[in-house]
């Protein structure tokens, strides 16, 4: 082993500038736990970023990790692999959806979505083909995704990019409905719950009004299930929470239970708007990655499962109402299953809190506008919840 000091010291000279990590060496994980190079143990309520779905260490992904490794890792897709189609069946059975594509990411799955739309345009020779998004919105780091993003400050060091997005206010129906009006607009980009924006979580009349807009002006409806898919919200995908019926579905994070891969859900036209030579991606549908989305997906699609993160979400969310009760600085508790922001206060600066917790063992990190954002792993337990609020309850204890 490289020692820690060398380790982070190489860190700064070879690596580019763009994170800024703890000066933490994770080594191994466990359930809910990872654990660092010295052997401090750590609880871990961000998961990756919304990415271990079944924890670490997961003996069906072990094992289905082992098992495709042992066989094939990757083939090119000039040819078929079994995983990537049964993964491909797995995802659409059940769903109004018709053809599936696999992507490494989740910026890949939105460009993917992006082109589907502008080829659809340009068959109907249908002029402009614009979008729209919502502010305080997140699709990825891609150029297209990016342009796609609600927040400046992802954007302005990359300008310009392209301007084929107009961006509304989430939450605001009448303010879309203007924006529908206008013929051009040919498709919408949602997240149903905005992750990297602070959990800001709809109503579900704005929702239904979404639904009935993008119907009543024959918009595509593209949701961008990236964070939000794969059992975070307590159902398999959050869209059907809603009664949406998109023409559109991206997601990845936690598809391949921590392996990278993203993939587009399509309907209607959409599904079959790519033909040879339009897209594709040298490791999309790789059969390892695919084997094991596949485990994750029959393992996440189960009912007990579901009514587990449900349970767990619904436990966390009181136990984060007590804690509200207990401090002033609280503004606002909300989300969705596993999926759950915890709004501060401005004279609290939310991300200052990051070490305070990590200091303690609990890696709990803030998104968008000041907002602790709760996204473990779905495994976690009730008693590792309990554990994680006598945490956080001991660090708020001292902010003032
Ligand atoms: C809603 C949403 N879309 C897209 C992305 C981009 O995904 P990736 O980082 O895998 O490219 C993210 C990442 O956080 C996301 O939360």
């Amino acid at each position: 082993m490289t020692d820690k000091t060398k380790l982070l010291e190489y860190y700064g000279e070879y690596m580019m500038s763009n994170y800024a990590p703890f000066p933490i060496i994770m080594e191994r994980g466990d359930g809910a736990k990872l654990y660092d190079g010295d052997g401090k143990e750590y609880l871990d309520f961000l998961g990756g970023i919304a990415v271990n779905p079944l924890g670490y260490n997961n003996k069906d992904v072990v094992r289905a990790v082992s098992k495709q490794a042992k066989k094939l890792l990757s083939c090119s897709n000039y040819f078929i692999n079994e995983p990537a189609v049964l993964l491909a069946r797995e995802l659409i059975r059940g769903t109004h959806f018709k053809r599936a594509f696999f992507c490494n990411s989740g910026t890949e799955a939105a460009e993917a979505a992006i082109k589907i739309v502008k080829k659809y345009c340009n068959q109907k020779n249908s002029g402009d083909c614009k979008f729209v998004s919502f502010t305080n919105s997140f699709h990825g780091r891609t150029t297209g995704a990016l342009s796609a993003t609600g927040q400046d400050k992802y954007k302005t060091a990359f300008l310009p990019l392209p301007d084929w997005f107009t961006f509304t206010p989430f939450g605001d129906a009448d303010a879309l409905e203007k924006v529908f009006k206008d013929d051009g607009v040919k498709a919408l980009i949602m997240e149903c719950i905005q992750g990297e924006g602070g959990v800001i979580t709809p109503t579900n009349e704005f929702m239904s009004r979404v639904g009935a807009l993008v119907k009543k002006y024959k918009k595509i409806l593209i949701i961008d299930e990236v964070q939000t898919g794969v059992g975070r919200t307590g159902s398999f995908f959050a869209y059907s929470g809603y009664g949406l019926k998109p023409d559109i579905l991206i997601t990845a994070k936690g598809l391949a239970g921590g392996l990278p891969i993203g993939a587009v859900l399509a309907s209607g036209e959409c599904a079959d708007t790519f033909k040879p030579g339009d897209h594709g991606c040298t490791f999309g549908g790789n059969p390892m990655s695919a084997a094991v989305a596949l485990t994750v997906t029959k393992i996440i699609k189960n009912k007990s499962f579901l009514e587990a993160v449900n349970d767990k979400g619904n436990h966390l969310k009181k136990r984060l109402f007590e804690l509200q009760q207990q401090y002033d600085f609280i503004k606002d508790v909300r989300g969705k299953g596993l999926m759950v922001g915890l709004e501060l206060e401005k004279s609290i600066t939310a991300k200052d809190l990051n070490a305070k917790f990590l200091d303690k063992g609990l890696i709990l990190v803030a998104a968008g506008n000041n907002t602790l954002r709760f996204i473990p792993p779905l495994i976690v337990s009730k008693e590792e919840i309990d554990s994680m609020i006598s945490t956080v309850s001991e660090v708020f204890k001292n902010i003032r």
